[in-house]
């Protein structure tokens, strides 16, 4: 299998590591290419594979799967540039964010398979979480091949396509709203004493413990809260100041807000395409 992934930064990047380290591809197997020289040399050197500056075109041709990894303003015309590479046994697979899967199609001027997947940094951890669609040409075995490797970087989920925005605001930014959490945790523990290697570890530990218990048990995350409270004593009094200041309400409202303006973010990426376009 030979997958080639176009704009390999940081979310590329990511991806190429965590394929490499499951083991669902070989160094040998992997092309990337960027802007500039120095990643290209840095992408080389850090994962042993080709890597070019540019020359999308021939990292394209005789790809199985070509990852579209730049900037979502960058992709029509990457992919047009790759247009006379593609053919219809490839697969290609957006990261885009907010850019429709009809606007690669008629970039690419060819009917093939078009996958739109939203991954989240903890890819480079084996950890991500990544929500995937898919154009009308795609077939169970197209979406076989695109579930293992997302399957090797994380837990990938289908969706549709007009779900994509609260995917994009859910686990696509998720990230930044937990690692608010761990460092609110970590502050907390310090204000208390501890010190800031001891905070941050246990404040680590506790967000990934806890995530981890609630992923393997079928139980709702409010009757796992439950099992941790005893009455009267020190973990309610905490919910109660977290119920006071709103956690739970803010967390929605933010997440609301954030799938808001990817729908937004989509409307301005279009305009501003069909802006470079005219
Ligand atoms: N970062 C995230 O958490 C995240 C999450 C979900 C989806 N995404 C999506 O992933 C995509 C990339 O985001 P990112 O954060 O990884 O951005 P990034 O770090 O800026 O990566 C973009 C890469 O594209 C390269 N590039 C630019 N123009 C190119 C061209 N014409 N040909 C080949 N390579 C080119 C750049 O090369 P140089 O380095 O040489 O300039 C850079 O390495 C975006 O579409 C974004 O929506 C990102």
């Amino acid at each position: 299998m030979r997958i080639s992934v176009l704009g390999a930064g940081n979310m590329g990047g990511a991806l190429i590591g965590g394929i490499l380290s499951a083991g669902a591809a070989k160094p040998e197997e992997v092309w990337a290419t960027s802007r500039t020289p120095e990643r290209a040399a840095d992408l080389a050197s850090k994962f042993g594979i080709q890597a070019t500056a540019g020359e999308n075109a021939s990292a394209a041709r005789d790809a199985e799967i070509i990852v579209l990894a730049v900037k979502p303003g960058n992709v029509p015309k990457v992919v047009r540039e790759i247009r006379d590479s593609l053919d219809e046994t490839q697969i290609l697979i957006s990261l885009a964010a907010a850019l429709p899967i009809s606007i690669i199609e008629d970039a690419a001027a060819c009917q093939l398979p078009v996958f739109r997947a939203m991954p989240n940094i903890p890819v480079v951890a084996g950890e991500g979480a990544i929500g995937i669609c898919h154009n009308r040409i795609a077939r169970p075995e197209h979406r076989e091949i695109v579930e293992r490797i997302f399957r090797a970087v994380g837990v990938a989920v289908w969706v549709d396509e007009d779900q994509m925005d609260a995917v994009t605001a859910l686990s696509g930014s998720g990230p930044a709203y937990i690692y608010m959490v761990i460092e609110a945790m970590m502050a907390a523990g310090v204000k208390m004493g501890l010190s800031r290697e001891v905070s941050l570890r246990l404040s680590e530990q506790t967000v990934l413990g806890a995530a981890k218990h609630a992923k393997e048990s079928t139980l709702h995350p409010a009757i796992l809260r439950d099992q941790v409270i005893t009455p009267g004593g020190t973990t309610i009094a905490a919910i109660h100041e977290l119920e006071r200041h709103g956690l739970r309400s803010m967390l929605i409202s933010a997440i609301e807000t954030a799938t808001h303006h990817a729908g937004r973010r989509t409307a301005a990426l279009l305009e501003e395409i069909k802006r470079h376009e005219s």
